[in-house]
């Protein structure tokens, strides 16, 4: 049975390829030296997609991929459907947070907010009771507030140092993030068995 893994590239698949060796699976070929985005693996029963991070829950929710490997933050963001999250593997940690502009009080009223995690901001100011416009972006956050194209921003930080540097800082916790494996609901049926096998696998390599 053909078990195909979804996973994130940059930080979080540095990250993971070391504990997919730990659970037996390597790439046959180095992926960061690769344009290609489909790896064989050591196993010939186990492939490897190297996706966008938003993209890698859309992968398994169709079925696409039976696994992936995905940041909190984007699975929150995606809303889980058709995903199960058995294995938090505790790499990749940051926290999703609102920021704004240092020394800054937080307006009354109505606010306009920048972020990518659109869903997420939704949720979070409307549990608040804040009233906010959200603007779309897909990168760059740091820089909306500072160009009066927001009032705060909602973003991962990791070591402070981006917003930092762009005079912004934290106010708010969202949640905290680490990438988690998610498996395809009906996969986890009908291949219980080896993607039984590869969570097992990694839920060791975790430790
Ligand atoms: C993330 C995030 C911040 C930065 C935070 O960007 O969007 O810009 O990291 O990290 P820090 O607190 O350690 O400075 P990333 O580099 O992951 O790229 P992205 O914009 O594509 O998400």
């Amino acid at each position: 049975m053909q078990i195909t893994i979804a996973l994130t590239k940059g930080r979080i698949l540095k990250e993971t390829l070391p504990l997919l060796a730990v659970a037996g699976i390597e790439p046959v070929e180095d992926i960061s030296a690769s344009r290609k985005l489909l790896f064989d693996t050591n196993r010939s029963d186990v492939r490897l997609l190297v996706l966008r991070g938003s993209d890698v829950p859309t992968y398994v929710q169709f079925g696409a991929a039976d696994l992936g490997v995905a940041g909190k933050d984007t699975l929150l963001e995606h809303g889980g459907d058709g995903l199960y999250e058995p294995l938090d593997l505790g790499i990749a940690a940051c926290r999703l947070m609102t920021a704004g502009i240092v020394g800054v009080t937080p307006k009354e009223g109505r606010i306009r907010v920048a972020t990518k995690y659109i869903n997420i901001a939704r949720r979070f100011y409307a549990e608040q009771g804040r009233q906010v416009d959200l603007i779309k972006l897909y990168g760059a956050m740091e820089l909306a507030p500072i160009m009066a194209l927001a009032d705060e921003i909602v973003d991962i930080v990791d070591t402070g140092n981006t917003l930092k540097a762009n005079g912004l800082e934290a106010r708010d916790v969202i949640a905290d993030v680490s990438s988690r494996i998610i498996v395809n609901k009906a996969a986890m049926k009908m291949k219980h068995q080896p993607i039984q096998q590869i969570v097992e696998g990694l839920r060791k390599a975790v430790g």
